[in-house]
């Protein structure tokens, strides 16, 4: 049986996911999502992405990271290497759920090529972060579609995942997170 090809990103203002090699926002609301929604399934990274990880491997996950440099810098237990997206979805071939992280480079490939049955996003909402990112756009790394015209309902069914509010942490910063599941019509 094929797995289920899900893609997870999490997106703020402007559409930035990403500043240098890591995520511009910490919300632990959205970590909590993420490690719920991707605990035990293998995890497919973009080699920037898994260099920026503050932890890796994720732990009790199977970690693919698709890099083209053939050297096995990150040979570790529970971590392979995949030179194509392709063979990093192949390698994990035998589960039921696949998750591809990012960064943009994956994403851009996996959405141009049509490869994602279900795709996590979460918005983040921050006004102190819209501001940074007015100030020096050059730095940020961006999701490399626009939301409303590329998840339109006539290609993807829209569910908003809803968390009982005494489950989700505290942020500690003035920032807000919702959750969206999109399924592909086919
Ligand atoms: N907000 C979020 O949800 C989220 C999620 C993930 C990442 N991010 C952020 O996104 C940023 C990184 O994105 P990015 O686009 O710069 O980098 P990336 O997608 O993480 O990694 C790009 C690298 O992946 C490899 N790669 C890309 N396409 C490939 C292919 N078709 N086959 C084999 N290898 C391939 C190449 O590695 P080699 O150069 O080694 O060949 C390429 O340089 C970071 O800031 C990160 O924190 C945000």
């Amino acid at each position: 049986m094929k797995p289920t090809i899900c893609a997870i990103a999490a997106v703020g203002p402007q559409n930035a996911i990403g500043i240098d090699d890591r995520i511009p926002w910490h919300s632990k609301a959205d970590f909590y999502h993420f490690k719920k929604t991707t605990l035990g399934h293998p995890c497919i990274f973009g080699r920037k992405t898994y260099q920026g990880l503050p932890k890796r491997p994720l732990p009790d996950r199977l970690n693919i990271i698709c890099s083209t440099q053939h050297n096995n810098i990150w040979g570790q237990d529970g971590v392979f290497l995949a030179s194509s997206i392709e063979s990093a979805i192949e390698q994990s071939q035998d589960l039921d759920q696949i998750f591809i992280c990012g960064g943009a480079a994956i994403y851009e490939y996996v959405l141009n090529h049509d490869l994602i049955d279900v795709f996590y996003l979460t918005k983040i909402f921050s006004p102190v972060l819209a501001n940074q990112i007015k100030e020096n756009p050059g730095r940020y790394t961006y999701f490399p579609k626009d939301l409303d015209t590329f998840f339109s309902p006539d290609k993807w069914h829209p569910q908003q995942i809803i968390y009982p509010c005494d489950i989700l942490p505290i942020e500690k910063s003035p920032i807000q997170a919702t959750f969206y599941k999109f399924i592909r019509t086919r």
